[in-house]
């Protein structure tokens, strides 16, 4: 091939080259354009680099002078453009300063649920298993066999949640005592977690629904010791050995006697009530076919939010059920 008509290639290719770099509005558009010219398998640049071996050999250094000089030229071309079709971008509001996008997070187990396998697992180590029982209770678990008659306060339609005739929302997870007495001879060592239900009017300390932790243990020669020497024991476990509790005298139909069980709150200066317990009566064993000259049991239901409230300095049971976030995320 003639060196002139070799060389007139070259211009025309390099013509042509920054034309289409020059016209690229696009980055593929540009890519386009690279692959055309650049591109290292077939581009336009690549081929005019093979066809020297067809100049003849007095005129390939020439020729190789000029090809790299197109070479040269269609590059930096690119490189231009390049440069030109990014700046719209940033021009239109894409803020490359911007922190990425944050990694996702991991989600957790919500507050209460920490807590309910917290305290499993202290009376857990106190040798007492899990039990379960229904949140759609029948009368007779609720109130009967615990001891409280029909005309009780207790049973009023404007403290319950009744569903239809002889079923409701539990309202105490002492329905579990009875069940699982039902279920088994002594001795019994269980507590049990779950949700309570109360037409309760809600405020800071207050929900219509709510969990509570109970404890049942029968056995030939338990006593009232026994009983406070295990809340003792699991109030220490769980708020710290510093913590204070009380028992004051009380009632309850189904226990006698029976105890209510205060905790110091932070600061000192406040009694709140932990919940209730006592000595299971003879009546209430007797009903299940235990045999109360044989076997005594003490009993305990504690209220899961106050003792999460009181671990962790939280000030409104309401934050439990609003899924805030900023609350949640802090457990
Ligand atoms: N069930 C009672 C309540 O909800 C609390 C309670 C009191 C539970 C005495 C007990 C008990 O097991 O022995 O107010």
């Amino acid at each position: 091939m003639e060196l002139s008509e070799a060389i007139a290639e070259l211009d025309a290719l390099e013509a042509a080259g920054l034309a289409a770099f020059r016209e690229a509005g696009s980055p593929e558009a540009v890519e386009a354009a690279r692959i055309e010219y650049l591109g290292q398998k077939q581009g336009k640049i690549k081929a005019a680099q093979q066809r020297l071996k067809q100049v003849e050999p007095s005129a390939r250094k020439d020729y190789g002078q000029r090809f790299n000089a197109v070479k040269t030229a269609l590059e930096a071309a690119w490189e231009s453009a390049k440069a030109r079709v990014d700046r719209p971008a940033a021009a239109s509001g894409l803020d490359v300063t911007l922190p990425g996008t944050p990694r996702p997070r991991l989600g957790h187990r919500h507050p209460l649920t920490q807590t309910a396998d917290e305290l499993i697992d202290l009376f857990g180590r106190l040798g007492f298993g899990v039990a379960r029982g229904p949140e759609v209770e029948d009368v007779f678990h609720n109130f009967e066999a615990l001891n409280i008659p029909p005309a009780h306060p207790a049973r009023d339609p404007a403290d319950n949640f009744y569903l239809s005739d002889g079923a409701l929302l539990r309202s105490q997870t002492s329905t579990i005592q009875i069940r699982v007495m039902e279920r088994q001879p002594p001795p019994v060592r269980i507590v049990a977690i779950g949700r309570v239900y109360r037409p309760d009017a809600v405020d800071p300390t207050h929900s219509f629904m709510f969990h509570q932790i109970e404890g049942l243990m029968v056995d030939r020669g338990v006593t009232m010791a026994h009983l406070k020497s295990t809340l003792r024991l699991f109030a220490e476990g769980y708020l710290g050995t510093d913590v204070k509790i009380r028992f004051r005298p009380s009632f309850f139909p189904f226990t006698e006697p029976s105890v209510e069980v205060d905790m110091l709150w932070h600061g000192g200066d406040r009694w709140v009530e932990m919940g209730g317990a006592g000595m299971v009566d003879p009546d209430v064993l007797r009903a299940v076919g235990y045999d109360p000259e044989e076997v005594t049991g003490f009993a305990f239901g504690l209220g899961v939010e106050r003792l999460c409230m009181r671990k962790h300095g939280i000030d409104d049971i309401r934050l439990f059920t609003t899924n805030d976030v900023r609350f949640l995320s802090q457990f």
